[in-house]
């Protein structure tokens, strides 16, 4: 893809896809207030940008999705980063600002990219083929686990409903 084109593909990637959780929570705001046809057309636009920006990742695929081996690679390192320098950073920020809630969001989104990491690195040296289980993803705090949900999250404390089952 041409220098131009991907750029703004990738940044039209970027603006659907923050579109499309801001006109959900725009949409949640709009139901709380009682309006429901708004709530409808704020989650039916949310609904479209979602496919605009499914486009546009389709559009950049050969980029940025490779073989599975190497996704799982840069997905260990993603989230090794993030919780290793990017969240611990921004945890900093928000204490020295006294943001209490934005540095307990980050301190336990850190954790819980820890534990991301640990699943991808154990998925990279163990061959998974054989035996397809689910994983259980925390709705707080998104700590996800291949083993059955905790009685309770062990980054949030959430209870074991407040688990989602990723199942095949
Ligand atoms: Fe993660
Ligand atoms: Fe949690």
């Amino acid at each position: 893809m041409q220098e131009k084109t991907e750029k703004n593909v990738r940044a039209a990637f970027v603006g659907e896809a923050k579109a499309y959780f801001r006109l959900l929570a725009f949409a949640e705001k709009a139901r709380e207030e009682g309006n429901l046809q708004i709530s409808l057309l704020f989650r039916a636009i949310a609904e479209a940008e979602r496919v605009h920006a499914t486009r546009n990742l389709n559009l950049m695929k050969d980029i940025i999705v490779k073989d599975t081996d190497t996704n799982l690679e840069s997905s260990f390192e993603r989230e090794k980063s993030i919780s290793e320098v990017e969240y611990p950073d921004f945890m900093k920020d928000a204490e020295d600002e006294g943001e209490k809630a934005a540095a307990f969001a980050f301190s336990q989104a850190r954790d819980a990219e820890t534990f991301h990491a640990k699943l991808y690195e154990r998925a990279i040296y163990q061959s998974m083929k054989e035996d397809v289980k689910a994983y259980q993803v925390c709705q707080v705090c998104g700590y996800v686990t291949d083993k059955k949900a905790p009685k309770t999250c062990p980054v949030c404390g959430a209870p074991e409903e407040k688990f989602k089952a990723i199942a095949p």
